[in-house]
């Protein structure tokens, strides 16, 4: 080391010092001022803090919270959420600081799920990005806004693993992949609360669903967990982890049971695993009434399941208001004890005192800050920025697209014109009134360089109460009561002006989502039937296809020539579908979950084991093998896929050393070329496997992605360092342990197409 080198380390090692010393400190003061506050409470005002009420209106569920003024002056209320805008948040908090007895303030929080006013694809696209910095400041973006506008809280982020496109709710999180997650989960948190809690444009984050709600038995929202602790701790625990990790202030609990034990009720998931094993030390809320709904999983009456679950671990109860009515009566009773309630009451306060509350009530409370920072045009240059890397190419035949930015195009199908739908599910406070729809975006994109012609073409649906069901919360569709048959023939005739036919179907933004779970996962059939049609006229067809899940689309790959899937965009859907279509931007998006050929495949992901009877290489059916006799074990586009207007081609893979040391490492490298015409990125991605071990190992499981950009011609070496880290895993005693032996390791453009080395770790 050279002088200059040490007295870096030494000023390093100084600052660390001050630094932890300055965090000790803020512990100590924040334990005094708790310490002293509680000592002046009451035991139903403690109780009181443990309550998390809505604004008095139903948004995300159907819960009215009553009394909600009265029961702020009573100390009776710890939290509100969905409660929007400074001017009502101010006057929620002036009541809590003037007029009840202790002065405590509140914690507002919201959904803030993928933006506040600005939005941004929904999660599922936003993962597609593959893209970090990227994620984590629309994540520091949706705080911006939220924060500026009273809010302190948000319930995300949301890192359920889902592995079963009929679940509505894959659309909320980051797919299938537990690395992928992982990494996401660390950038949104970060994103959210950045270094400071307590800064005026930070939010505390809540990461969801504690656990495993994405392994939802059939798909069916809501429905039965029950899983192995090795798959829980290899597969599905560890986004939440890397959440916690990364210094998320809340975790909320999920709806499912979990092994025979409702996560709300889980002593051991929210005490053993959150807070023994992982150190949690920031406080647990429930979701949506799910300490009442513990009565439906037939656990006892409410005054028993709110002691059980405030007893798991649980320390706020969300909208039931089960704590709030039976805790003072299982205190008598000797059911929960003091310290249980001091314990959760302990916990509510601290996040209030993190925030900054105590210090100042009204720190997230500035009109001006409101009308500066709202969809300030930075931000929806990052809509429009993000909404474009989320877009996956899943098929271009004969190089259709990019357009030309010339001559005629028709813009036909029942998303074209529909504004209220571009934001996605989960954007409780986007003004759908203000969305452009894609025809207006795009118009907007192209000004006249473009002549646009629009028709309908279809129904969302054809049944019309499914349609009711699938356009909820103001997100509608028009419908055209007149025969299919007569719609699209009218849809035909706009077509058939035009140069070019981009067809824009798909889902409705609430047909995924919460309580939007499907069983077909195809495009509905009405849909398909005037996407056949256009096909016939013998234009080029373009399908834009909007959905919050992976779908079934095996039909439209044979058929359709070009197909450009563009999730749920948000607020900038529009121009950023021209930015693509057109060729301003060069599409990079990746899979973050695999496309199934058939429903009847689900549950379908890439890492998944070997079995004892694994088809032979080449072959799709087998006697005696692990098979079904009509459809092959592929997907139809695998986990990573994303096609580019230009070509990467990879060189030969080659490892520094065929032996990896314990403590040291190896270098996997690869040279990448853009050998097409267009500059443009590419998501390297490196798989592993463990080929021999004492537990059986997933065929391939993602260990590393690096995001490059490449002008055409262009090469770059991507390098990637493995250690023995990352060849870890949770044994059958629930260690965390690498094994010697022989691995295989993959590099390629998607978890399908990789080429293969191997190396050994040593003893
Ligand atoms: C229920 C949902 O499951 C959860 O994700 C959400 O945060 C709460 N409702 C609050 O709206």
């Amino acid at each position: 080391m050279d002088t200059q080198t040490r007295w870096l380390v030494v000023a390093a090692i100084l600052l660390l010092g001050i630094h932890t010393v300055n965090g000790q400190q803020r512990a100590r003061d924040m334990d005094h001022f708790i310490t002293d506050l509680m000592a002046q409470m009451t035991i139903d005002e403690k109780i009181g803090q443990l309550n998390l009420v809505t604004a008095g209106e139903a948004t995300t569920g159907a819960v009215v919270s009553t009394d909600v003024e009265s029961k702020i002056k009573e100390g009776k209320i710890g939290g509100i959420f969905s409660m929007t805008s400074v001017p009502r948040i101010r006057a929620a908090q002036e009541l809590a600081v003037n007029q009840s007895r202790l002065k405590i303030p509140i914690i507002f929080g919201l959904d803030v799920i993928h933006g506040y006013k600005t939005i941004f694809p929904i999660p599922l696209g936003l993962a597609a990005s593959w893209d970090m910095d990227l994620i984590q400041e629309t994540a520091r973006i949706a705080a911006i806004e939220a924060s500026a506008d009273g809010l302190n809280w948000t319930f995300s982020p949301m890192v359920d693993i889902s592995r079963d496109a009929r679940w509505g709710r894959i659309s909320e999180g980051s797919g299938e992949d537990t690395y992928l997650s992982s990494r996401i989960a660390e950038a949104m948190v970060h994103g959210y609360q950045g270094d400071d809690l307590a800064a005026d444009n930070t939010l505390m984050a809540c990461v969801k669903h504690f656990a495993l709600y994405g392994a939802a038995e059939a798909g069916r929202d809501y429905n039965t967990t029950d899983m192995s602790l090795h798959r829980m701790y290899n597969e599905y625990l560890p986004p939440y982890k890397a959440a916690i990790d990364a210094g998320a202030g809340s975790v909320m609990t999920s709806f499912n049971d979990i092994n025979g034990v409702p996560a709300t009720a889980n002593k051991w998931l929210m005490t053993e695993v959150l807070r023994q094993q992982w150190g949690f030390d920031g406080f647990v809320v429930t979701d949506y009434t799910a300490v009442n709904e513990l009565i439906e999983h037939g656990l006892g009456d409410l005054q028993e399941v709110s002691a059980r679950s405030l007893k798991a671990g649980v320390e706020m109860d969300m909208v039931g208001e089960g704590f709030l009515t039976t805790l003072r009566k299982s205190l008598d009773e000797g059911k929960v004890s003091e310290a249980d309630i001091d314990r959760a009451c302990r916990l509510v306060l601290e996040a209030k005192y993190k925030l900054g509350l105590f210090e100042d009530p009204f720190r997230y409370c500035d009109e001006s800050r409101a009308k500066q920072l709202i969809q300030h045009p930075t931000h929806m240059a990052k809509a429009r920025e993000a909404a474009a890397k989320s877009f996956v190419l899943l098929k271009n035949e004969q190089q259709l697209l990019p357009l030309k930015k010339q001559g005629t195009v028709a813009l036909i199908g029942p998303l074209a014109n529909t504004g209220s739908n571009m934001p996605g599910t989960w954007s409780v406070s986007a003004d759908l009134e203000n969305t452009p729809s894609l025809l207006e975006g795009m118009r907007a994109a192209l000004g006249d360089r473009v002549n646009l012609v629009y028709h309908q073409g279809s129904n969302l649906v054809a049944d019309a109460a499914y349609q009711e069901r699938a356009t909820m919360f103001g997100r509608t569709i028009p419908r055209d009561e007149r025969p299919e048959a007569e719609v699209i023939a009218e849809a035909l005739e706009v077509a058939k002006q035009a140069d070019v036919v981009i067809a824009a179907l798909g889902e409705s933004s609430e047909m995924s989502g919460e309580a939007s779970s499907r069983t077909d996962i195809g495009i509905p059939a009405v849909q398909q039937q005037l996407l056949s049609e256009l096909l016939k006229t013998g234009k080029p067809v373009v399908l834009v296809l909007f959905t919050g899940r992976p779908l079934t689309l095996t039909w439209e790959n044979e058929h359709v020539p070009a197909i450009l899937n563009v999730w749920f965009g948000g607020t900038e859907t529009g121009k950023a579908v021209a930015d693509v279509l057109f060729g301003d931007v060069n599409p990079s998006g990746k899979l973050p979950a695999t496309f199934p050929q058939h429903v009847g495949q689900l549950p379908l992901y890439y890492s998944h084991k070997n079995t004892g009877r694994p088809l032979a290489d080449g072959q799709w059916f087998q006697k005696f093998r692990s098979n079904y006799l009509d459809v092959s074990n592929d997907p139809l586009y695998p986990f990573g896929y994303g096609l580019s207007y230009t070509t990467f081609t990879y060189g030969k893979l080659v490892l520094n050393t065929d032996t990896l040391e314990r403590k040291g490492s190896l270098q996997v490298s690869v040279e990448v070329s853009n050998s097409g015409n267009y500059a443009g990125e590419e998501v390297v991605q490196l798989y592993i496997r463990d080929l021999v071990g004492s537990v059986t190992r997933p065929v391939k499981e993602l260990k590393g992605f690096r995001k490059i950009q490449l002008a055409a011609g262009q090469s770059q070496r991507v390098v990637f360092d493995i250690t023995e880290e990352d060849l870890k895993f949770y044994n059958a005693d629930l260690e965390h342990v690498a094994e010697a032996g022989e691995f295989a390791v993959f590099v390629g453009t998607n978890s399908r197409d990789v080429q293969e080395a191997r190396f050994f770790l040593k003893d």
